[in-house]
């Protein structure tokens, strides 16, 4: 059985779940299904992925099967940025709710602390290749989620790519009602956000890493580029426990009480990211892999950098 992490809201999210950026529509609703039969409880998704009509094919043949209920289920979408205005944030979650075809999510994240251009396109881009603002900030997007809590679409709201002073500036909002749940951010051993866990987890946020493999498959990946799965001291350390390099890439965060969802089509790489937990990383061991941190980015978000609320200008 999978651990789970106890959110501010007193519900309990399973600490892994499957991560579906990057999964094909073709493909992610056997990867859901085939998640689910290996255990998983947890199923990560987004407006902006373009499949979640595909993920809730998933989820519901697995429920009309009797495999599961869907209280026992803990799904996860975000607000995209085009839809930061107030008048857009409801509407865009119930969208969500449309495709996955449920009456409601157990928890939804602000996607990005910044709002783009309401319209068709998700990127929309000025001349320079810069991404165009809206005219939103997130502390009134973040009253918006509130009210989603209070209307039973989700049973929970967090954040996703939120720095430490964005975060601070939601916890000291004037009237707020309900704290965030979560942060969602890249994390794996080239990235491992000490200070940026530290202090959500100090304030009772929970902490997702995402890309906990490196994302080898993101589309703008170049030669050269590090890569987590074929580091050779990672690699030895899977090999003296008799795991893969991505089990013990899994298990990094699980030592850390921060939630993971590793993203896979395929079904025996889907079972092999779930055997997480018969086998635990030693102080040492956690040492070595802390040690690979330089600060590199998959998402660097380099398109957004003028952007107001670009979050990655900070040192966390
Ligand atoms: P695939 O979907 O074909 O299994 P991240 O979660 O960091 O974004 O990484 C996802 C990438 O890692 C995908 O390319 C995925 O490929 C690959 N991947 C997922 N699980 C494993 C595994 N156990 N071993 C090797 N590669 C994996």
């Amino acid at each position: 059985m999978a651990s789970t992490i106890t959110l501010n809201t007193g519900a309990r999210m399973p600490i892994l779940g499957l991560g579906t950026w990057k999964a094909s529509p073709g493909q992610v609703e056997e990867a859901v299904k085939a998640a689910i039969l290996a255990g998983y409880r947890h199923i990560d998704g987004a407006y902006l992925y373009e499949n979640e009509k595909e993920v809730g094919a998933g989820v519901h043949a697995m429920i009309d099967q009797g495999v599961v209920k869907r209280e026992d289920l803990f799904i996860v979408s975000k607000l995209w940025s085009t839809f930061h205005e107030r008048h857009l944030v409801r509407g865009a979650c119930e969208t969500t709710l449309r495709d996955l075809n449920l009456p409601y999510l157990d928890l939804y994240l602000i996607h990005l602390p910044m709002g783009f251009k309401p319209g068709e396109e998700s990127f929309p881009f000025d001349a320079e290749g810069q991404v165009i603002p809206d005219n939103s900030n997130f502390l009134e997007t973040w009253e918006e989620m509130e009210k989603l809590v209070d209307a039973g679409l989700v049973k929970a709201i967090g954040v996703s790519n939120f720095n430490r002073a964005q975060i601070e500036a939601l916890l000291n909002k004037p009237g707020l009602k309900y704290k965030p749940a979560n942060n969602q951010i890249e994390c794996h051993p080239y990235l491992t956000q000490v200070k940026l866990i530290n202090y959500c987890q100090s304030k009772g946020i929970s902490v997702t890493a995402y890309s906990p493999l490196g994302s080898p498959d993101r589309p703008w990946a170049k030669a050269g580029e590090p890569s987590l799965l074929d580091e050779p001291k990672i690699k030895a350390i899977a090999a003296k426990h008799h795991k893969t390099t991505a089990q013990v890439l899994i298990r990094f965060h699980i030592e850390r009480n921060v939630a993971v969802i590793p993203k896979s089509a395929n079904p025996k790489r889907i079972k092999e990211n779930f055997q997480v937990f018969d086998f635990k990383l030693n102080n040492d061991e956690m040492n070595t892999i802390l040690s690979f941190n330089r600060n590199w980015r998959i998402l660097p978000m380099e398109w957004a950098t003028k952007h107001k609320d670009f979050p990655l200008n900070a040192e966390y």
